[in-house]
């Protein structure tokens, strides 16, 4: 039998230890909504440590998403403990993730506080997210595709009948099938674009900067003036097998909707890294190479972030919306992923393209 003092001692040092084992990450916040205690766990979540975040207030640390500062005041104010699933909460200085977090109102020492509970989202359903936007647009594509071949067949029909009637007629009267000609010219490109890239790729084994540093070269010739491009490279990346015009052309897409967006101030940086563990395509890969594509312009309007790769889709009065669905179907094309991050000030384009040991077999044998 244990006697009132060790139940009571038990206790203590139950309650002293648990928060440093539990699986839960755990935040307190106190009435100024300053953080005041991280638990092991939350350390590990936010990738910080309680001695670095001690003090700081929530917004210091985090953008207002739907866990915001008015909603932790609310929660004050009323008491009234909320359970939210599906919230994404982003680091004033870049990353973010998607958790599932109670809050509650606790009394410390007298004093109201609040008590943020973190579970990380099972990475299965952020794979599964993946999934379905992926076909999503797949099927968009698709659809497009189809209807372009439509288009493309009878337009080289109206071209011809407009040549052979051109024949027939006086100059005056030239002019009407030439704008016919030229108008169905103009389609057919559009149609052919809209088609796609249709040639096979042309695979060799390569550094990945080569590519860079053209799309660089290309870059600075016109389209980057007042824009400071700068280059963060990994150079102990390994080569690996690509398409070098392919994957150019899907660089290029991306870093000259930056300079459009920039409009001659701002900046640019295109990124290399290795990363490791991440999933393509619902499939995880070891190791990738990552390419980033970070610019300080004002982010991708709102109202287009979730359709950004569908062909067609354009935030610009004069576009054509397909600029990504291109880069996204070489990227594709070489069992790769693209992906985007934005927020005003930070839009990163990712580039991921798998790093298969046996690309380097030969040279390491
Ligand atoms: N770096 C960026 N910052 C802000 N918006 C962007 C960025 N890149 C692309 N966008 C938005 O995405 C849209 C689609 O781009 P894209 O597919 O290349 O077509 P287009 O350039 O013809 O509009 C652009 O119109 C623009 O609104
Ligand atoms: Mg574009």
């Amino acid at each position: 039998m244990h006697n009132r003092q060790t139940i009571q001692e038990l206790k203590l040092s139950y309650q002293q230890q648990l928060a440093n084992q539990m699986v839960t990450a755990v935040v307190v916040l106190d009435k100024q909504l300053a953080i005041q205690y991280l638990n092991p766990a939350a350390e590990a979540l936010l990738i910080k440590s309680l001695n670095k975040l001690y003090g700081l207030t929530f917004t210091d640390v985090f953008l207002s998403t739907a866990l915001n500062a008015s909603c932790l005041f609310d929660l004050f104010a009323s008491g009234q403990e909320f359970t939210n699933s599906d919230v994404i909460l982003e680091f004033i200085d870049g990353g973010r993730i998607t958790i599932e977090v109670t809050a509650s109102s606790v009394e410390f020492n007298d004093q109201n506080h609040l008590l943020l509970e973190f579970k990380q989202i099972d990475q299965q359903k952020q794979i599964s997210n993946e999934v379905f936007q992926q076909q999503q647009w797949e099927s968009a594509r698709d659809l497009i595709k189809g209807l372009a071949h439509e288009i493309k067949n009878p337009l080289g029909g109206l071209r011809g009948a407009a040549q052979l009637l051109n024949k027939e007629l006086n100059q005056d009267q030239q002019e009407y099938t030439a704008m016919i000609i030229e108008q169905a010219d103009r389609l057919t490109n559009l149609v052919d674009r809209l088609l796609g890239p249709n040639q096979l790729p042309r695979m060799t084994e390569q550094n990945i900067h080569l590519v860079l540093e053209k799309v660089h070269q290309l870059i600075s010739y016109d389209e980057s003036k007042g824009i400071t491009l700068n280059r963060d490279y990994d150079p102990s990346i390994p080569d690996i097998i690509f398409d070098e015009d392919k994957l150019q052309q899907a660089i290029l897409n991306i870093v000259s909707n930056a300079c459009q967006v920039l409009d001659h101030k701002g900046s640019i940086t295109i990124k290399t890294r290795i990363a490791s563990n991440q999933t393509i395509n619902g499939k995880r890969t070891k190791l990738c190479v990552q390419i980033s594509i970070i610019d300080n312009g004002p982010g991708i309007p709102f109202h287009i972030q979730d359709t950004l790769f569908y062909p067609m889709v354009s935030g610009r009065q004069n576009g054509t919306g397909l600029g990504l669905s291109i880069s996204q179907t070489l990227i594709h094309q070489h069992q790769g992923k693209l992906s985007c991050n934005s927020r005003p000030g930070h839009t990163e384009f990712i580039i991921l393209l798998p790093l298969t040991l046996t690309n380097n077999k030969e040279k390491l044998s």
